[in-house]
């Protein structure tokens, strides 16, 4: 029989998902409900020193959607707008209540030590399972010098997971930034100054655009807008990527996140190298109820392929990736068509010939290839509205 349940570091979980650090878990009444549907733990939403302000700008969000589904999400949210002593006492009652669950406190402070340690000294005193460092989040806080401003620089991260480390009675996870080159590289670099576990990613630095009646920016507060974190099913691909980069530069746990909305992205994370996973964007569109879909979906899946635990799924995806000198480029793929389902469009051969390559004609009808001409790439498959277009050897 598979199971869920799963162990991070001596922390035990009853499934491997987590609400990631964000509105689903900015009070402790929204986690309560959460814990009660079923979710296996929170990232609290980042608590910070009662003296760092938190005024947030109206309106926050803005969405591109496709067919009425929301792909992606951009925020221009701070952090938590409680007190420490809010968290403390919250923490508490969860705990008792939900001995199981598996809370994790998510902390951001100025560049101070002293700010740090003192967050941490006074987080230490509650049943938490683990710190999460904010070293990632894109808007409003680099202005003040930390958020991503801190995830950017690897003398910064260092600098903090050794001042936490020092103090710390829990793991500590670092919340990466995809905002970077190489997220490899301060990941390293934190794990050298002592972090237990990585959590990525957090939002994507971004743009939405601006509106062409009014010339002003999408986001709008009062005529002006500033550059926000962008999450959901769009990101999904980069926190991918990050996720398959630090497994494969770290053997430290991972938190995978990023665009996670369905048991099959929970899956991919997992077999990318994530030791349990973290959900926000698709929570706050539609609710807490997606986790029996979640929890049901991936343990289907998990028994379907003869797997007892995700600890067996983990990582076995993320040997396949390799660099592109090392693929076989002996291998060449033609488009097969499916004459039944091909209408004759013409789209393919549109895009064949006016992407380098005039492989594809219509003529009687009927869409033939010339092979010689076909260099394989496959865009023909990938923009065919009939899906008649099938790659094979
Ligand atoms: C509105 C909003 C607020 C967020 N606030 C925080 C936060 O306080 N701390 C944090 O570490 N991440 C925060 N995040 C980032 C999420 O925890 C998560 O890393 C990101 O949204 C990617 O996951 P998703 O695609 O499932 O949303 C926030 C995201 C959103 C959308």
């Amino acid at each position: 029989m598979a199971t869920l349940k799963t162990s991070i570091l001596g922390i035990e979980f009853e499934n491997p998902f987590l609400l990631a650090s964000a509105p689903p878990t900015a009070s402790i009444e929204s986690i309560d409900k959460a814990f009660e549907m079923g979710w296996g733990g929170a990232v609290l939403k980042t608590i910070t020193p009662d003296d760092l302000e938190m005024i947030e700008a109206s309106p926050r969000y803005a969405t591109i959607k496709e067919q009425g589904k929301v792909i992606c999400l951009q925020n221009i949210e701070l952090l938590s707008h409680e007190t420490v002593q809010y968290w403390v006492e919250g923490i508490k009652y969860l705990k008792e209540k939900y001995p199981s669950k598996v809370i994790i406190a998510s902390i951001m402070a100025p560049v101070e030590r002293k700010e740090w340690q003192n967050l941490v000294k006074t987080l230490n005193e509650t049943p938490i399972d683990a710190y999460e460092l904010n070293f990632s989040c894109p808007h409003g806080m680099p202005e003040r010098n930390i958020g991503m401003a801190i995830g950017t620089s690897a003398e910064i991260s260092i600098l903090i997971t050794s001042w936490v480390k020092a103090v710390a009675t829990k793991p500590v996870f670092v919340k990466l930034t995809p905002n970077v080159t190489d997220i490899t590289w301060v990941a390293k670099a934190v794990e050298r100054a002592g972090a237990d576990g990585f959590a990525a990613i957090n939002t994507v630095q971004s743009f939405m655009g601006i509106n062409l009646d009014t010339l002003e920016p999408v986001l709008n507060i009062d005529g002006y807008s500033t550059y926000g974190g962008l999450s959901g099913s769009a990101v999904k691909p980069i926190g991918f990527k990050c996720v398959a980069q630090l497994r494969q530069s770290s053997e430290l746990p991972i938190l995978g996140m990023g665009g996670i909305s369905s048991w099959e992205d929970a899956a991919q994370y997992i077999l990318l190298g994530s030791d349990a996973v973290q959900v926000c964007t698709e929570v706050m569109i539609n609710g807490y109820g997606i986790i029996k879909g979640l929890k049901a979906g991936l343990l289907n899946y998990l028994e379907s392929k003869g797997f007892n635990s995700i600890s067996e799924l983990k990582n076995i995806a993320v040997k396949k990736i390799t660099s592109h000198e090392k693929l076989n480029k002996k291998n060449h793929l033609y488009p097969s068509i499916d004459k039944e389902k091909c209408v004759t469009c013409g789209k393919c051969v549109k895009i064949c010939s006016e992407s380098e390559y005039h492989a594809l004609r219509i003529d009687n009808k009927s869409l033939d290839l010339n092979k010689e001409a076909c260099a394989g790439c496959s865009l023909c498959s990938h923009v065919c509205p009939k899906e008649a277009i099938k790659m094979s050897c």
